[in-house]
């Protein structure tokens, strides 16, 4: 349920900021021109240069997209939903100034591709950051599509074609055109609706002659066959570089009789300027600079209408030229209204985007089944072969060794070590709880499992000092030590606590450790059977047959903690045989055969390979060998 609840907010908030970021992306001047409203709305006007809002735009834009991918995709599944919380916690309380203040009528949150109410867009937040607090609490609860080793593939190209659409969209125009203007559009029929007093986008669209200010946009929206328009909101600020081009194509327009206009928000002395400037010697007209900036994202841009439709849009960088303007429009492909360009856009990005990072995911998952496979066929002959399945395990345990910086570097020795050389058995380091979180985040878990040393008895609470179960699994350990002597001794650990510990830690998925063992004294005396039989039943021969699999039991003689007397590896077997005989007696031969029982007490490289070839040892667990790598390296190649 848990798992299902975070995967649905992980996908709702994936899609969200992936469909947000690359509205954005198809449209950054449209995002900094919302931007500038904003800046003016909150009376910052000019406070910040265009050209930073524009990076700013293209930022945002992508680091909405790549937040959403990664959520996808479960990429740095932590750092990532924190990100997303942050950025709602902010944005949350902005929209609800912003639906009580109404400065801006649309918030621009997903560019012109879907406008929202103010009060929808807060709703709207409101929902996004209950699902971001979900994500955050349970992060490692969103499974992956790609394996950590190849998420490296998505991260960069993620980030490489969002910065592409929007490097592409700023240097043509939008791919996707959301806005009134698109190709396509009737604008004899929407000003026909406006005249009859009906709601229309296209209120504000007029064209007044310059000189006379005679308005004259019947006379151009009725005319039978092609107009040019030149649109330039501010020729103060329009690229002057095509200039020869336009000028061409105004030549052109003369020739073969089409209407040619220019349409600017400018006064006078811009037009002049630019006349100057580009010898144009079109006629100019005056149109609402706001409408100018939704028919075409470009400064200048040309627009070309047929029978009062806009057939094509074009940006300064891809004007037509000579080789395009043979002959009559007519009898040119671009005199034509162009095919669906939204479907071909969106075939294109599937092709681009959508369809690599399937085949990715797929084939990563066949990688990581096929592997499963072969580890499951592994096993098989390995149970054949022995008639048992149980998992041989080298262990750490770290004790109250290393200070953060010294245990964080030997955890990326091993994790290096290891991953060059894959061990033959599982390894796991168990370490002291203030070293878990930062392990965590770089330790290959596919190859050693982390564990704590100990946990609470206490699920939550007032109890100073201590960790608990699920805090110890929050940190993205897997194992817990309980039971351990030190414990035991030191700090008066009953059988009854032990339970409890046990019970909390299988409750929160961590793969319990269980140690045993007999004093010097009950050695001497020969009571080392009946010790380690109380001690299972003491705290774990309550589990269920389930539950106990899922638990490794450590003998560690205590006598040999430390002291450098290893138990002889005969001693040691004889002892393990008994242990496997009481979990046989307890919960039959199958589940005795499955357990694996460790051995630990002064467990070296140079003992490590007699103990561990005994039939009923199954590794060992480490102390003081496990605090170098080199050393504790030595124990794991006894399964070489
Ligand atoms: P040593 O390997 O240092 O003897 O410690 C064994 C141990 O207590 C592991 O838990």
């Amino acid at each position: 349920m848990k798992k299902t609840i975070v995967n649905l907010c992980r996908l709702l908030l994936g899609v969200v900021f992936i469909l947000s970021g690359f509205v954005k992306a198809v449209d950054p001047l449209g995002t900094l021109y919302k931007m500038q409203d904003y800046l003016l709305a909150m009376h910052l006007g000019k406070w910040l240069p265009d050209m930073a809002l524009l990076a700013f735009a293209v930022g945002l834009a992508a680091l909405e997209f790549c937040l959403g991918i990664f959520l996808l995709f479960a990429i740095r599944r932590r750092a990532t939903s924190r990100v997303i919380a942050v950025i709602l916690s902010i944005m949350t309380p902005l929209t609800l100034w912003l639906a009580l203040a109404n400065p801006i009528s649309d918030c621009g949150c997903f560019g012109d591709a879907l406008v929202l109410t103010n009060w929808q867009t807060f709703w709207k937040n409101i929902i996004l950051l209950a699902a971001a607090i979900t994500v955050v609490k349970w992060p490692l609860e969103m499974f992956r599509f790609v394996s950590k080793s190849n998420q490296w593939i998505v991260i960069n190209y993620s980030m490489l074609f969002i910065l592409v659409i929007s490097g592409w969209s700023l240097y043509d125009r939008p791919q996707f055109d959301f806005r009134p203007y698109q190709e396509g559009t009737d604008l004899r029929k929407g000003w026909t609706q406006m005249m009859e007093g009906n709601e229309s986008p296209y209120a504000d669209f007029f064209i007044e002659k310059a000189d006379d200010g005679e308005d004259i946009t019947e006379q151009v929206l009725n005319n039978e066959g092609y107009t040019f328009l030149l649109v330039a909101p501010w020729l103060e600020k329009a690229d002057d570089s095509q200039l020869d081009l336009i000028n061409q194509i105004y030549e052109y327009a003369k020739d073969n009789g089409y209407l040619f206009y220019g349409l600017t928000a400018s006064g006078e002395t811009g037009i002049n300027r630019w006349r100057d400037i580009t010898g144009a010697e079109y006629p100019f007209c005056l149109t609402d600079g706001t409408t100018l900036k939704t028919i075409i994202r470009s400064n200048p841009g040309l627009l070309l209408l047929k029978d009062g439709t806009v057939i094509r849009k074009w940006s300064h960088n891809r004007l037509p030229n000579e080789y395009d303007l043979t002959s009559p429009l007519d009898e040119l492909e671009i005199g034509q209204a162009p095919d669906n360009t939204t479907t071909r856009h969106i075939v294109e990005v599937m092709l681009w985007f959508v369809l690599p990072l399937a085949i990715l995911s797929v084939t990563d998952r066949l990688w990581m089944w096929t592997k499963w496979i072969r580890k499951q066929h592994n096993s098989n002959c390995i149970y054949k072969k022995e008639t048992k399945m149980r998992k041989k395990i080298v262990a750490g345990n770290w004790k109250m060794n290393m200070n953060l910086q010294d245990g964080v570097a030997l955890a990326k020795e091993l994790n290096e070590t290891l991953k060059a050389e894959k061990p033959n058995c599982g390894v796991v380091i168990c370490t002291p709880f203030i070293h878990l979180a930062s392990i965590a985040q770089f330790l290959d878990q596919n190859i050693i499992g982390l564990g704590a040393e100990n946990c609470a008895d206490k699920e939550k609470g007032a109890f100073t000092g201590e960790v608990s179960a699920e805090m110890v699994k929050s940190t993205g350990a897997q194992y817990v030590i309980l039971g351990h002597s030190e414990r035991r001794e030191y700090y008066k650990e009953t059988p009854e606590i032990l339970k409890e510990k046990v019970l909390l830690a299988q409750k929160n998925d961590l793969k319990v450790i269980f140690c045993i063992g007999e004093s010097l004294e009950e050695r001497e005396a020969g009571k080392q059977n009946e010790v380690v039989k109380a001690e299972l039943e003491g705290s774990v021969f309550n589990l269920s047959e389930e539950d106990f699999r899922k638990i490794v039991i450590a003998y560690e003689p205590i006598w040999a903690i430390g002291t450098g007397k290893t138990a002889t590896a005969e001693q040691a077997e004889e002892i393990h045989a008994y242990i496997r005989s009481i979990i046989a007696e307890k919960y039959g031969q199958a589940v005795a055969d499955d357990t694996t029982i460790l051995y630990g007490g002064s467990c070296k490289a140079s003992n490590a390979p007699e103990l561990f070839a005994k039939p009923d040892i199954d590794g060992g667990l480490i102390g003081g060998a496990s605090l170098k790598a080199a050393d504790f390296k030595g124990i794991i190649d006894a399964f070489k």
